[in-house]
């Protein structure tokens, strides 16, 4: 079986700057690439930006500024935030680019042709927010009389003529999908929602647009421009040029691709997407993984509240590693969960400088100031070292299962378990009393800590990539591309520390 492993984040909207949300995508997907890549898989990770429709329009209409003008200067910001967040993606995809134009009017084409799409008039309610159509059912009723979306955004009644494609007919085959590959949409929770909303029936989709022109002319009638989300969802193929005739290396990644994306846009990843695929006779995704939304102290997060989660102020006032920590260890992947500065400042200073910096630190200036600072060799010294070794090895067994289950915060715990192991081994040994009294145990006691302390660094690395980074440079080791393997050939024994700089400070709460 091929290797490779292609995962996603979806591509975010150019009409405003980045926020908390689209910044916890990145990073949970982040973390999942850089995982599969310790467990030595061959991945490949894309992210980017969606430029097109309504909503961006009217963005630069407001900017007095050209649409294209806009995507520019903000997609360089979401660009700007993959280095900010420490990204490993391989590709950042612009739906303005041609590679991008080119792949969507490829799959309009083969859907025409497949008699898929059809020309009528779309009249019904649509959000600009979402760029989505609603049926008056799923919407809330005002005391005015007016319609929102649930989750408030204002909805327009439009009338306009409108090529649409033959979803209805496409409901069978979805749930059958659904029902054959039970992992095809996760959590459970959000596949029911998604199935019920298929069973409820389908109607057909409203897939162009003629009152506006900002978007990709439709390869088959100039007069129409493609409904921003069935150009947008083109990206992950177009990334590795999958929607084409030509012959290339990188379209072997479609056989193994995963969707992150949040639960507000898994219809669009698990309804709309694998239907026009299928339509299309293309191969589908393996997965779409919706995760929950954030609140801030309780709030929900919009604009008009002004309670917008600037990631990159959270960075410059805490640190990058420590927020991708907060962010991943502080709600399970899946769930809702509420950002505040309290819950932050106690797992930085609990699990970040009390776990792991404390325990770098103590032992590693001990090999610095009795040790010459080389790194002594590891010894089975106990049966309490022994059993610290086969908990490492167990961790790594267990760890693929809970990543495979996108229990990205419970693989997270499991890594501080051993922390705390080892944290336990070195305290309960109390090496500074031994130093003079028996230094042949002093320096097995440390030979097993710092093997720990690099074993920590490759575990905690899709979590924290720089603090690992940080961890091995310590350890005069120079290391880029590590995985889980090549852990087991790794020696430091004998190695000369380099400078022990802290790896995290303590924070106080300005609250
Ligand atoms: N452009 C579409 C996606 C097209 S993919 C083919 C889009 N963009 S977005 O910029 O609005 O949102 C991107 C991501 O940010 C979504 O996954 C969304 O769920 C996430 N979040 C936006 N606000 C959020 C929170 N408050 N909390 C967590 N994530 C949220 O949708």
């Amino acid at each position: 079986m091929s290797n490779k492993y292609y995962i996603t984040t979806p591509i975010y909207y150019v009409n405003d700057k980045p926020h908390i949300g689209h910044a916890y995508t990145s990073v949970a997907t982040d973390f999942i690439a850089r995982f599969m890549s310790l467990r030595g898989y061959d991945v490949r990770f894309q992210t980017g930006t969606d430029e097109h429709g309504l909503k961006i329009q009217k963005a630069a209409d407001v900017k007095k500024i050209e649409p294209i003008e806009l995507c520019d200067q903000n997609s360089q910001i979401f660009r700007d935030l993959t280095v900010s967040l420490n990204l490993s993606n391989d590709d950042f995809i612009r739906t303005t680019e041609e590679r991008h134009i080119d792949g969507a009017s490829y799959l309009w084409k083969r859907l025409y042709e497949r008699d898929q799409i059809y020309l009528g008039e779309y009249t019904g309610w649509y959000s600009i927010n979402d760029e989505t159509f609603y049926n008056e059912k799923d919407l809330v009723k005002q005391n005015d009389g007016s319609f929102k979306t649930i989750t408030g955004g204002p909805v327009e009644w439009i009338t306009e003529k409108s090529y649409f494609f033959k979803l209805s007919e496409w409901s069978d085959k979805l749930l059958n999908l659904y029902k054959n590959n039970p992992n095809f949409i996760s959590p459970t929770s959000k596949r029911n929602e998604v199935i019920k909303f298929v069973e409820s029936g389908l109607n057909d989709l409203s897939v162009s647009r003629t009152s506006f022109e900002w978007g990709i002319k439709t390869p088959t009638d100039n007069n129409h421009i493609m409904y921003v989300w069935l150009d947008a969802l083109t990206c992950y193929a177009n990334g590795i040029n999958y929607l084409n005739d030509n012959d290339n290396e990188l379209k072997e990644y479609w056989k193994n691709v995963v969707h992150i994306v949040g639960k507000d846009i898994l219809r669009h990843h698990a309804v709309y997407w694998p239907a026009f695929l299928l339509a299309a006779d293309l191969e589908l995704p393996k997965k779409i993984f919706a995760h929950g939304w954030w609140t801030n102290e309780g709030k929900k997060i919009s604009k008009s509240l002004g309670n917008v989660i600037d990631p990159i102020e959270i960075i410059n006032n805490y640190g990058l590693d420590q927020f991708r920590y907060f962010l991943l260890r502080e709600v399970p992947f899946g769930n809702d969960g509420d950002f505040s500065k309290n819950a932050l400042v106690n797992r930085i200073n609990s699990d970040l400088v009390n776990d792991l910096g404390n325990l770098c630190q103590r032992s590693l200036t001990m090999i610095d100031k009795k040790l010459n600072s080389i790194i002594p060799p590891v010894n089975n010294i106990s049966k309490n070292g022994d059993k610290l070794v086969k908990m490492y090895y167990k961790t790594v067994e267990q760890s693929s299962t809970l990543v495979e289950e996108y229990k990205l915060h419970d693989y997270i715990k499991l890594v501080w378990l051993y922390i705390n192991e080892v944290n336990k081994f070195f305290n309960d040994s109390k090496p500074w009393e031994l130093s003079e009294s028996n230094p042949k145990l002093f320096s097995d006691i440390l030979g097993l800590t710092s093997d720990s302390i690099k074993k920590i660094a490759f575990l905690i690395n899709p979590i924290m990539p720089e603090t690992s980074l940080k961890i091995f440079n310590m350890l005069a080791l120079n290391l880029d591309n590590i995985s889980f393997e090549m852990e087991k050939s790794i020696s430091i024994s004998g190695n000369k520390l380099n400078q022990i700089n802290h790896l995290f400070s303590r924070v106080q709460n300005d609250n």
